[in-house]
């Protein structure tokens, strides 16, 4: 069985697909015919060893999976043929990812594929939608008709919340430095698009939004952009802390969070109960489907071409990066 395997720390140098002996599963474990992953960014700095908690090697990378049952968990949950996807819960397996042929994962964190959503369209969807549901709803206490901004608008969960805030009836902002991103925020469900470099972002937004501030931002970015964050909320608005990208300390703005009654809280995928994460994946499922929504593909690459696709990860993309596994 093929697998990207991570043998030792070093990164890339130490990471390349191989032949290996497909593992033993345990009785609640499910062995999955893997028909396409989903890269996340969090993939890549596990395998550079820079992911706090990340496994240690050797690991096969990977979150997000779908793909075929080829021999269900004793207790019969799940059959030989059933599609599925894996979900991120508390009990994820970082060690034995989903980069490879066939993999053994726990019976409580599989879910059926959408039946009209393709392998690729399905592997793209769990770990950010998940978040992005977190964060919007969970945590961020959303309701239809408010309004949102999302940070990191065009990354894989800023796109998924977008996509989700939209069909949840919510007014939303997407933040973006580059200006091609545009067009396929606002096909995606954005009703304002903005540059979070504009000197003037505070009342572009409160002019578009005719509002004084925000009750809600999701802010995948971090660093400089956590402050600005604090500064577009109205009062008891809240942030959704959901990533580091552009740093891992900010200037929190103390009078504004005071004066405003305000509250920033961070968000962890992992955090879920499997049951918890079945739960929002078929609320997720429910509404992307009423709204006649899919998970966006940037790209698509064969196992073969795996390097190749991380490396598309890294630049600019609008959409997931898909690497499919045929059978
Ligand atoms: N907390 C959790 O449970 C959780 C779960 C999943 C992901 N994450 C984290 O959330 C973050 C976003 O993940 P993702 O999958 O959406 O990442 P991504 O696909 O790489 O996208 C992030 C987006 O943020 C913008 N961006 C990137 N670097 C930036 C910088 N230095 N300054 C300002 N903007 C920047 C880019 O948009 P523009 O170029 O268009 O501005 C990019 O499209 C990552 O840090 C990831 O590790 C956390």
């Amino acid at each position: 069985m093929r697998a990207l395997v991570t043998t030792a720390p070093g990164g890339w140098e130490q990471t390349r697909l191989s032949d290996v002996v497909l593992r033993d599963g345990r009785p609640e474990d499910v062995l999955v015919k893997v028909h396409a992953v989903g890269l996340n960014p969090a993939d890549h700095f596990q395998i550079e060893g820079r992911y706090p908690g990340g496994p240690k090697p050797p690991f096969v990378p990977g979150r997000d999976a779908s793909g075929i049952v080829i021999q269900g968990d004793a207790a019969g949950h799940w059959q030989p043929g059933d599609v599925v996807v894996v979900l991120q819960s508390s009990t994820t397996d970082l060690v034995n990812g989903t980069l490879c042929e066939q993999q053994w994962f726990a019976a409580e964190n599989l879910a059926r594929k959408p039946e009209e959503w393709s392998h690729s369209e399905a592997a793209a969807a769990p770990l950010v939608f998940l978040t992005a549901w977190k964060a919007l709803v969970d945590i961020g206490g959303l309701k239809p008709g408010q309004n949102v901004v999302i940070t990191g608008a065009s990354g894989g969960v800023g796109l998924a919340a977008v996509q989700l805030a939209s069909a949840y009836g919510a007014t939303v902002v997407g933040l973006s430095r580059s200006d091609d991103k545009r067009p396929g925020l606002l096909e995606a469900g954005a009703h304002h698009v903005f540059s979070p470099d504009n000197p003037h972002l505070k009342e572009q937004i409160c002019d578009a939004l005719r509002a004084k501030g925000v009750p809600l931002v999701v802010d995948n970015v971090g660093g400089p952009s956590l402050t600005t964050a604090v500064h577009l909320l109205g009062i008891h608005g809240r942030v959704s802390v959901v990533g580091v990208l552009a740093g891992i300390e900010a200037v929190i703005p103390i009078p504004a969070l005071m004066f405003k009654r305000a509250s920033i809280h961070g968000v962890l995928v992992t955090d879920d109960s499997p049951g918890r994460a079945q739960t929002a994946w078929q609320e997720i499922v429910e509404l992307m489907d009423r709204a006649r929504l899919r998970p966006k593909i940037d790209s698509r690459f064969p196992l073969e071409s795996v390097a190749k696709a991380f490396e598309k990860l890294r630049t600019n993309v609008l959409g997931k990066v898909i690497v499919e596994i045929p059978a």
